[in-house]
């Protein structure tokens, strides 16, 4: 019988061409994303499940495609834009034309409920929001406009991008499921999961009670029985050191620059079975 690395080898396709994520994300771990990619590389796996992709930072970035991938994410808003997008993407892009980073535009569609819109139109609204907000926040999104990073909605790249992420997310199963249902329907001897959820101290960065303190006990239990492979990313904190002290845990330095002269340095924790 053949063992999983050559099998995965076998069935294994590379991405095409360059696809980016379609908007700034809180929490995008862009800084990370090369070593965590590298570890997920290396790690022999059929299928790669992600249960809190957010804006696909590291789901995107993978250059190496098993025989199946599934992303998930609580957010309904964000699901229906991966839908959306893989289901219509010329119809987005011709939506997104001609839209400019403007106040009056991003507070009106802040404004408008999401259930009074097509699902188009609500792909349409989360996106433009998404690429205007400051920071890429989630919650209590302001007009991103500051010195360093004026607001922004380039709707050429928007295009370019959408249409990137259609062709990858052709052969992807998208899920809205809580993180434990998703993980116990998905896993294998054959899975690997990455996850990135919201970091300790931030639980509420993404929506009031969809992540909770008492969320990453819940998330330690359920990896600790599962069958296949995990690689978790979470803020360097002594509580998350204890809680995770069963697997193996790297420490992670990382830069942020704030300008020319200063930069902030943090640590990360890189968790895995
Ligand atoms: C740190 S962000 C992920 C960022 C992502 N790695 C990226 O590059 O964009 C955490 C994500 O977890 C999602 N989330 C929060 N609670 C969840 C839950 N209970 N189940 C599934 N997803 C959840 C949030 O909606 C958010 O998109």
């Amino acid at each position: 019988m053949k063992n999983i690395t050559e099998l995965s080898e076998k069935t294994k396709k590379t991405v095409p061409a360059r696809v980016v994520p379609l908007a700034p994300y809180l929490g995008g771990k862009f800084r990370l994303s090369k070593r965590i990619v590298a570890k997920i590389e290396q790690t022999p796996h059929k299928i790669y499940a992600e249960p809190f992709v957010g804006m696909g930072g590291i789901f995107l970035r993978r250059t190496q495609i098993p025989k199946a991938e599934i992303i998930n994410d609580i957010n309904g808003e964000l699901v229906n834009l991966y839908r959306i997008v893989r289901k219509h993407p010329e119809e987005l892009c011709r939506c997104v034309e001609f839209r400019l980073a403007a106040r009056q535009e991003f507070y009106r569609l802040k404004q408008t409920p999401a259930e009074t819109l097509t699902e188009i139109e609500r792909a349409v609204r989360f996106l433009y929001l998404q690429s205007v907000a400051f920071g890429g926040k989630l919650t209590h999104q302001a007009f991103g406009v500051s010195i360093d990073r004026p607001a922004r909605f380039n709707f050429v790249k928007i295009k370019d991008r959408l249409r990137a992420v259609a062709e990858r997310l052709a052969s992807v199963t998208i899920e809205q499921e809580d993180f434990e249902a998703f993980i116990r329907h998905y896993d294998t001897k054959d899975t690997l999961f990455y996850l990135d959820p919201p970091y300790w101290g931030n639980e509420t960065d993404y929506g009031k009670g969809i992540f909770r303190r008492s969320d990453f006990e819940r998330l330690k239990d359920v990896l600790t029985g599962i069958k296949g492979r995990f690689i978790l990313s979470l803020n360097d904190v002594p509580q998350v050191r204890e809680l995770f002290k069963a697997f193996t845990i790297e420490q992670a330095d990382v830069t942020y620059s704030i300008n020319n002269e200063s930069a902030k340095h943090t640590s990360e924790l890189i968790i895995s079975n």
